[in-house]
């Protein structure tokens, strides 16, 4: 359902929408009078059930239940009966108009009443039928959990073809991209302070993933991270041979810089809580936790080939 979007949190917006309710109505009243009128009692009335009604179900924000919409509209039809027949007066004036429907012998009258007499049934009736009628459940849709990627993603301002992009830190020490660097490295130790220019990317890949990736993915890269459980589809697991070492690179990136919102269609319906890291890291940061993914997990990522 549409939302009205008021800043500020709940208890604040429904104070100001009320207080703007109340001046409105004040304000319509002041000028009327002015004018030497006045809205009829049962006017009013419904008025402000509808103006009540309209602020409930399509303004106040997170929604509420229904049963609890049921129980504030009641209260406030009881409300206004009260108000309207607190005296004689009023209560004669508020009934006039129903009285006169009910009661009125022009044709105009005549004609208001058998539109009211055919109208009203049909409303209950088809409220009652949209209330009990089975709704149809949406159909069960399978998630693709690698679902096509596109020809080429846009990452800060760059387009990446998806088919040709490399990871430009899988590199020899001429800095020259190389599908062999990561086997001649295998065993060697991040840590090294001589270590070769494709190490050091690993180990800089390290640090984005243990301050960025472990929370979810796990701190032994299995999926098993602190947070893991608390999201469904869970976190994938990247020791498991059927992620990244399925995967091109390039495949990783696009999923990495748009995370769980970037996916198509057939990635949902459970939407994915991967965040879109293009919004946190740079396009180097996100290449660089890729390659020391690969590194950690002793996969080599899927050539096109
Ligand atoms: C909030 C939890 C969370 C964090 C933090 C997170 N991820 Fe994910 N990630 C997920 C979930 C959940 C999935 C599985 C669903 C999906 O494919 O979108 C996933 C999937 C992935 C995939 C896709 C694997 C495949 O087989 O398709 C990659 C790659 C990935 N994450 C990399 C990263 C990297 C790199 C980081 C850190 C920069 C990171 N993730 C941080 C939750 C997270």
């Amino acid at each position: 359902m549409g939302k009205i979007w008021i800043p500020g949190y709940m208890p604040v917006q429904l104070l100001l929408i009320l207080t703007a309710a109340f001046f409105a109505f004040v304000g319509i009243g002041w000028v009327l009078r002015k004018q030497g009128r006045s809205l009829p009692k049962f006017t009013q009335a419904v008025l402000i059930w509808v103006t009540a009604f309209i602020i409930l179900r399509f303004v106040l924000y997170p929604p509420i239940p229904s049963a609890l919409m049921k129980t504030y509209m009641g209260l406030i039809t009881l409300v206004l009966f009260l108000l309207v027949s607190s005296d004689e007066e009023s209560w004669a004036e508020f009934k006039r108009p129903i009285l006169k429907t009910l009661g009125g012998d022009t044709p105009g009258f005549r004609r208001i009443r058998t539109v009211t007499f055919v109208a009203l049934p049909l409303l209950i009736g088809f409220g009652t039928y949209n209330t009990v009628a089975p709704k149809f459940e949406e159909p069960i849709e399978l998630r693709t959990v690698h679902p096509a990627p596109p020809a080429s993603v846009k990452v800060h301002g760059k387009t990446f073809t998806l088919q040709t992009a490399e990871n430009p830190f899988r590199v020899d020490e001429s800095g020259e991209y190389s599908n062999e660097v990561q086997q001649q490295h295998v065993n060697d130790n991040p840590f090294d302070p001589d270590a070769s220019k494709y190490m050091q990317y690993v180990r800089e890949g390290g640090a984005i993933f243990f301050q960025n990736c472990h929370f979810c993915h796990g701190d032994n890269l299995d999926g098993r991270g602190m947070f893991a459980f608390a999201f469904n589809p869970i976190p994938a697991n990247f020791a498991d041979s059927g992620t990244i070492a399925q995967l091109q690179e390039t495949f990783v990136f696009w999923r990495v810089a748009k995370g769980g919102p970037g996916l198509p269609r057939e990635g949902f319906p459970w939407a994915s809580a991967m965040p879109p890291w293009e919004q946190h890291l740079t396009t180097d940061e996100m290449w660089k936790a890729i390659l020391f993914e690969y590194w950690h997990t002793g996969f080599y990522p899927r050539t096109w080939e």
